[in-house]
């Protein structure tokens, strides 16, 4: 990175001042060395920059883009990168050095209560448009900040709880989509999580923030902290974190004076950290006050929203209605279509040029009739009309009844039902629909058969019983400012469904993964599935599920030819043509899954590795080419502590969805070397079946029992059922069995072995 040329020396307190803001949103001038102060704000679908003093969390107004719930079901990252951009453009326009995001923790459990504002359960998905979004954001100047780096999948207990969990769930899992973006796109800073890992907090983890950011995948920005997440500066400092948020931080200022005056802190680790600040000041230069054009980037809003949106169901071709006959009425039914929920609560939360609601936009986009209905009572609406908790249940019944008479009356019922809230620093209680949207939908569906059931909703939920009893469903998110018009452009068929499930639907919650550890207890959380999250779970157990990874459908069809592979040095180029075999132009999401039979190692029985976003005109056919990084075929050896690819016929199976695949390619691909050095407690059968200690072993084995004394070894490990016995036996207990391998010869044995 760039230094600002010409700044002349600080001293230890002015370093130890720029390494701590000077109060919520700034970094600390030091105007003696001509450093101004730079605004870092959040983020990530929206600017969100402070408008008066007293009120934290409220913003200036600034477009809200769908949260990363919705923009993860794209699986689109040119929109991402759009996105990215005019996200930029505002930030210049409010003279915001930094966006506070992209988040891209996984999401482990579908109770994550920021689930709303992470991409996937997946991290090659969350990877790959996280990079885009960073790329585009970064490319009009503006710094991103990747968090909350790392393993902050949860809320309960966010501000301490360990997140236990093994070096190759971590690596393949967890700080997969971080290394991506850290490696492709170089985010100007990356934000440490609240939680601990593995015992030790994220704020303070050299490991995390030094060995691996920095060593391994060569991050060059700066570390801030998430807003609190610093228990002790000292340590953050020496650990590799540059900038704590928010200031002022006095205390921790003089505790960093006071530790390098002392000898606890090596004073080059708080002039690299003070360097960082400097140099990320250097990258932002002040900019006037300017605009943007806020019209276009509501309808870039939209655009995303609408890709966003994803057809579950669809029975009849229900939808889209201006192609459904008969549909001279339409009921709309439910509070969100009056009232969206749009986004989710906490730092995130944006306040919006304008917002658009499903109910205007439906009126607007069509000739027939349309009427409403609330038909359920949400907080803010019984608040507004005075009723108490005591007489909600009447109340709600009241507007039962009307729904269900405006449904039955209409030749269509849109019926709008979702989640209440999603924030941050609480997880979720359950997947289940409010009772008073479950009894809604069941009734006005026994009152009009067709009936489209839209939902609004952070965190997943659950479809089962009522998903039987509606034709069709549409998986409407947090959409952002926009979502209503783009839920009407979806419904009438200005565009056709192109969204994609970025996470599993589970039949119910007990059936997920993580279920038996989340949120854990006494500030442990264990990460007990281990590498099977999501729907790599779900396969392994070959689990039921309501609709899986990936899945999404369109209004019209897509027929796929036979794929083709090769290995190329770089991974493994795929081709396959696939077909729009409907009358209506449509996307389809080609999704690439590998596995690996035969592996010498667990993996789940498919991981998403590459997928394709295509426009296809009706009828049309078009060869998808795809590619699998090579990288992404690793998996992380603990043995020998780094990435191995392992040698084998991979099998590259193309489709609709991780449970609707077409075409399978099998390709060959080389290995690594990847030897694992043999040791004294490597069995036997470990021993054998490596050519150079098999040699060395048969040789010492002859040699020993030459003179007759010793058990025939050999004779012995030749024969099957006895090799299945003493295989499994270090070899360095052997020699307990009178198998005349003493210490000498066996040390001489692994000079050899491992020369
Ligand atoms: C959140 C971060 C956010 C920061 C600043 C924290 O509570 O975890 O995501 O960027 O606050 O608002």
């Amino acid at each position: 990175m760039a230094h600002t040329p010409g700044l002349p020396g600080l001293s230890t307190a002015e370093q130890a001042a720029l390494t701590s803001g000077s109060d919520f949103w700034h970094s600390t001038p030091i105007e003696s060395a001509g450093v101004p102060a730079i605004t870092l704000t959040d983020g990530p679908h929206g600017v969100r920059l402070q408008a008066n003093r007293d009120d934290m969390l409220t913003g200036r107004p600034a477009t809200c883009f769908p949260p990363a719930v919705a923009t993860g079901s794209t699986w689109d990252p040119e929109l991402l990168r759009r996105m990215g951009e005019a996200l930029g453009d505002e930030c210049r326009a409010m003279d915001v050095a930094v966006l506070l995001g992209p988040g891209i923790n996984l999401k482990r459990s579908p109770l994550g209560g920021r689930d709303f504002e992470y991409f996937s359960e997946d991290p090659v998905l969350t990877g790959i448009l996280a990079t885009a979004w960073v790329r585009g954001l970064q490319s009009r100047g503006v710094g991103a900040s990747l968090k909350h780096f790392a393993v902050n999948s949860q809320e309960t207990d966010r501000m301490r709880v360990s997140a236990d969990v093994d070096e190759r769930t971590l690596r393949e899992l967890y700080l997969r989509a971080f290394q991506r973006v850290v490696t492709q796109a170089q985010p100007w800073t990356v934000m440490c999580a609240y939680n601990r890992l593995n015992g030790v907090y994220a704020s303070q983890n050299r490991w995390l923030l030094t060995d691996v950011l920095r060593g391994e995948w060569a991050f060059e920005g700066l570390v801030v902290s998430d807003w609190g997440a610093v228990a002790d500066r000292v340590a953050a400092v020496a650990a590799g974190l540059d900038l704590t948020m928010p200031g002022p931080a006095d205390a921790g200022d003089r505790a960093l004076v006071d530790a390098v005056g002392d000898g606890r802190l090596d004073p080059a680790l708080l002039r690299t950290a003070a360097d960082r600040v400097r140099a990320l000041v250097g990258r932002a230069p002040a900019r006037p006050a300017g605009g943007y054009d806020a019209e276009a980037h509501h309808e870039l809003a939209r655009e995303i929203a609408g890709r966003a949106i994803v057809l579950l169901k669809n029975e009849g071709g229900v939808l889209p209605l201006a192609a459904a006959d008969g549909a001279r009425s339409i009921a709309v039914i439910g509070e969100f279509a009056r009232t969206p929920r749009y986004q989710g609560g906490g730092s995130s939360l944006i306040t919006p040029t304008r917002l658009d609601d499903a109910l205007t936009e439906i009126i607007a986009a069509t000739e027939a009739e349309v009427s409403f209905s609330p038909g359920y009572l949400t907080g803010d609406t019984a608040a507004q009309e005075g009723v108490g908790k005591q007489d909600e249940g009447a109340e709600d019944q009241d507007l039962l009844a009307e729904a269900v008479a405006l449904a039955q009356a209409s030749d269509v019922a849109l019926v709008f039902v979702g989640s209440t809230s999603e924030t941050e620093g609480a997880d979720r209680e359950g997947i289940d629909l409010p009772a008073a949207h479950l009894e809604l939908i069941e009734r006005v569906a026994a009152a009009n058969p067709r009936t489209v059931v839209v939902l609004s909703n952070g965190g997943v939920l659950g479809t089962r019983p009522w998903e039987a009893r509606v034709p069709a469903i549409l998986e409407g998110w947090l959409l952002g400012q926009a979502g209503g018009s783009a839920i009407a452009d979806v419904l009438f068929g200005v565009v056709n469904p192109s969204g994609r499930l970025a996470e599993t639907i589970p039949l119910k919650l007990s059936d997920h993964p993580s279920y038996l550890d989340f949120p854990g207890e006494n500030g442990h959380v264990r990460y007990g599935e281990g590498i099977y999250v999501g729907y790599r779970g779900f396969d392994a157990r070959e689990q039921e599920v309501a609709y899986p990874f990936g899945f999404g459908l369109s209004y019209t069809t897509f027929e796929y030819g036979q794929a083709s592979a090769v290995a190329t040095i770089d991974g493994i180029e795929l081709r396959v043509p696939v077909t729009n075999a409907g009358g209506r132009d449509g996307r389809e999401v080609v999704q690439v899954y590998v596995s690996l039979p035969g592996s010498a190692v667990g993996r789940a029985p498919r991981e998403l590795k590459a997928f394709a976003n295509v426009a296809i005109a009706a009828g049309e056919t078009v060869e998808v080419a795809l590619s699998v990084d090579r990288s992404d075929l690793a998996y992380w050896e603990t043995r020998l502590g780094r990435w191995v690819v392992e040698g084998g016929d991979y099998h590259c199976a193309v489709g609709a969805s991780s449970r609707d695949l077409r075409t399978t390619a099998v390709v060959t691909v080389p290995g690594d070397d990847a030897r694992i050095p043999l040791t004294p407690d490597s069995t036997v059968a470990e021993w054998l079946a490596d050519p150079r200690g098999a040699k060395l072993l048969t040789e010492a084995f002859a040699a020993a029992t030459a003179g007759g004394d010793a058990p025939p070894i050999l004779a012995m490990l030749a024969d099957p059922s006895l090799m299945e016995f003493i295989g499994s036996f270090p070899l360095g207990r052997m020699a307990a069995f009178g198998t005349a391998l003493p210490p000498e010869t066996l040390q001489k044995l692994l000079a050899a072995a491992n020369d």
